[in-house]
């Protein structure tokens, strides 16, 4: 109560108030601009005033990427959504030996699709479908079964090494997760997430396009609802490369078919994106880690930070969607691919629709007699068109990353002595420093969700703003010489 007090004097006063005069607190809070207390306003993340650096503006997207964005079309992804779920079940423990049913069928299909759009290419996109026996696992594999990743890889030029990752599962499910054989059409969850691979992949690969700077694997994988298998072996098998595989983003679309949610909600212009905060335990040592939460980085992994920057370069008239950043793993009690990436170290984020319907999810295909209601998960209930705005919100976030120079590495800030202002230090992107055009030190207030300022510091490895680290959240990016962003890194204290 005093704490309430002092931050929303109104609401107290009016909960102080004698029954039956009392204000709807409700009220109070709705009108918040007018009469409440500043905590509410956006002078909050405001402080403090910067007389250095200017704002930081959104990414417009260059002219050859507004051209790969036109071109996405939702007839395909239509197309695609429709052939998948013309497998029956793609169940991960349904056949593999018919070319018309099952999960081997819609494995080949998938792949004979990236192969045509490989086949279409310089060579530039190859493709290459990967697995391994998953034994029977006491939960949800009932017996031994092959589980197969279909990978195709646009090879960037400058910094083919560096890699951003974008996956859909192609397996499918109903209300019983062990019924490898009733139909489990799938198209939402998750044909909707596989086709945006496959239309993107089509598109970026065209020879008439610039052959991005680092590459671009486009991914279908299997087992993800029995358990991420096809994402965990994946993230695995980077991990594990020799030398191992420099993943600076992926991307998981799940469930990302539908607008409409079970109450009629319709918000076709959204996006959420759900990026995890502190690390899992195992990915960050115990001695970094306490030093994160001295410094206040808990917000700013590089999970947060390549979800920022999706935000800054994908949310624009030409893709058309707002993205609405969910500081989150995941929804509760959800799972999904981007979560063996993140364990493997690699930066990852999820992209799901705005609203879900329930209905239309693991759900046995049936009316129900007594209501008349359309249960399952069918291609009826998606919308194409917004699917299409999902596939142009990834195809900008992966070409501005693959543009980009990638992230500096081990950025430091200066905390030696007392000082009023920041001095950092850092070393160039994997790549080197030849891919840099410039340097850019980002900030923001502590309690603000993006980055709102920005000062372009040239092709330097260390500079001194003049702005208390004590009182703003720093990153430090790389820029391009055509002026492509990367992820910003949290300085960590010089030690
Ligand atoms: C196809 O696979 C099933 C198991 O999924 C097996 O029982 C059957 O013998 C196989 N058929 C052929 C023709 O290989
Ligand atoms: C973002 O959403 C708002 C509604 O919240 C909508 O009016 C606007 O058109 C959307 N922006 C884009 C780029 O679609
Ligand atoms: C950090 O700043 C202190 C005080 O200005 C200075 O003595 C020290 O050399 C600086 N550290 C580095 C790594 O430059
Ligand atoms: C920091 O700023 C305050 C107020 O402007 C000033 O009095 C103080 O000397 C400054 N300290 C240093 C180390 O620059
Ligand atoms: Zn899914």
């Amino acid at each position: 109560m005093k704490l309430q007090a002092i931050l929303f004097p109104q609401v107290a006063a009016a909960a102080a108030a004698p029954l039956g005069t009392t204000p709807n607190p409700l009220s109070i809070l709705a009108n918040r601009e007018s009469e409440s207390p500043t905590i509410f306003t956006c002078a909050a993340v405001n402080w403090p005033p910067t007389s250095v650096g200017g704002l930081n503006v959104p990414q417009v997207p260059p002219p050859e990427l507004q051209s790969m964005l036109a071109q996405v079309d939702p007839a395909n992804i239509e197309a695609t959504i429709l052939k998948l779920v013309s497998f029956g079940t793609r169940h991960t423990l349904s056949t593999q030996n018919s070319t018309t049913r099952g999960i081997g069928a819609a494995r080949d299909w998938i792949a004979s699709e990236f192969q045509k759009y490989a086949d279409a290419t310089d060579g530039r996109l190859t493709v290459d479908v990967i697995g391994y026996e998953q034994p029977a696992d006491g939960n949800r594999i009932l017996f031994p079964v092959r589980i197969s990743d279909v990978v195709a890889t646009l090879h960037g030029t400058e910094s083919p090494e560096r890699l951003y990752v974008v996956s859909g599962h192609y397996d499918s499910r109903v209300s019983d997760v062990l019924d490898y054989e009733s139909d489990a059409p799938g198209a939402d969850d998750d044909a909707s997430g596989v086709a945006i691979s496959l239309e993107l992949a089509r598109i970026m690969s065209q020879p008439g396009y610039p052959r991005p700077r680092a590459s671009i694997a486009f991914v279908a994988v299997a087992g993800e609802e029995q358990g991420l298998y096809g994402a965990q072996f994946l993230a695995q098998t980077y991990a594990n490369a020799t030398p191992r595989a420099n993943v600076e983003g992926m991307f998981t679309n799940d469930i990302v078919g539908a607008s409409k949610a079970d109450d009629g909600t319709v918000d076709p212009y959204t996006i959420r994106l759900f990026g995890q905060g502190l690390p899992p335990l195992g990915v960050e040592d115990a001695a970094v880690r306490e030093r994160r939460l001295t410094i206040g980085g808990e917000s700013d992994t590089p999970a947060r930070n390549l979800a920022r920057l999706v935000k800054e370069v994908a949310e624009n008239a030409d893709t058309g969607m707002n993205v609405s950043v969910v500081y989150r793993l995941d929804r509760y009690l959800r799972g999904g691919d981007h979560r063996p990436f993140l364990e493997a170290g690699y930066p990852a984020a999820r992209f799901t629709e705005p609203n879900e319907d329930f209905a239309h999810q693991h759900q046995d295909v049936r009316v129900d007699p007594a209501t008349g209601k359309q249960y399952g998960d069918l291609p009826e209930f998606c919308d194409y068109d917004f699917i299409a705005r999902v596939a142009r919100v990834n195809g900008a976030a992966l070409y501005s990353l693959a543009q980009s120079p990638g992230a500096p590495r081990n950025v430091r800030v200066n905390a030696t002595a007392l000082s009023n202002d920041s001095t950092f230090y850092w070393d160039p992107p994997a790549a080197g420093e030849e891919a840099v055009g410039s340097y850019e030190v980002v900030w923001r207030a502590t309690p603000a969700p993006f980055w709102t300022h920005v000062m372009d510091v040239g092709l330097v490895n260390q500079v001194t703003v003049d702005l208390s680290k004590d009182n703003v959240i720093f990153g430090i990016r790389a820029k391009s010489p055509d002026g492509m962003r990367g992820a910003a890194v949290l300085p960590f204290p010089v030690s």
